[in-house]
């Protein structure tokens, strides 16, 4: 596992072809499910490229996102969205799918997803009961 983890990333990284293919089968799950539908917009087109620039550089990549967008900030840019603890697991849920379709090591899957599960519940800012 630490072997995964300390090589698995690079690996990832390196990539970007990878990364284009993960955030390619996973905005099309976000755009289907009941609870993140609402408060994506229609074009998911642009949050998609965005999200290319952004996982390239938080797995280690060139700052693609950075030098396009500055300071990645990505809590406070979640703030106008009601992010709720059950919408965070609904994102990770799809993550989840799209890395079944895209990574065939299935260590390497719950590498990525740990990584990711760190900043979705982070930033979380509403309750459930809204
Ligand atoms: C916890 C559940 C999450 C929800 C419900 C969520 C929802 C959203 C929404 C609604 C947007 C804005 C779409 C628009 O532009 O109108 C957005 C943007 C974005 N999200 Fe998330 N997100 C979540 C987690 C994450 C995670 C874990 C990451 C990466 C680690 C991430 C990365 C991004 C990026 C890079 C953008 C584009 C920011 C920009 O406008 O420059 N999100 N997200």
């Amino acid at each position: 596992m630490e072997e995964v983890r300390q090589h698995g990333l690079v690996h990832v990284h390196r990539r970007g072809p990878t990364i284009r293919k993960i955030v390619d089968a996973f905005y099309p799950k976000v755009a289907e499910h009941p609870d993140l539908k609402p408060i994506f917009p229609d074009d998911l087109t642009p949050v998609a490229d965005k999200q290319y620039l952004f996982l390239t550089q938080f797995f280690g990549g060139p700052p693609l996102y950075t030098e396009k967008y500055g300071h990645p900030m990505m809590r406070a840019r979640h703030m106008p969205f009601p992010v709720t603890p059950k919408r965070a697991e609904a994102w990770l849920g799809c993550m989840r799918r799209a890395l079944e379709e895209v990574i065939p090591s299935q260590e390497m899957r719950e590498v990525i997803l740990e990584r990711l599960s760190g900043p979705a519940h982070f930033f979380v800012n509403t309750p459930d009961d809204e």
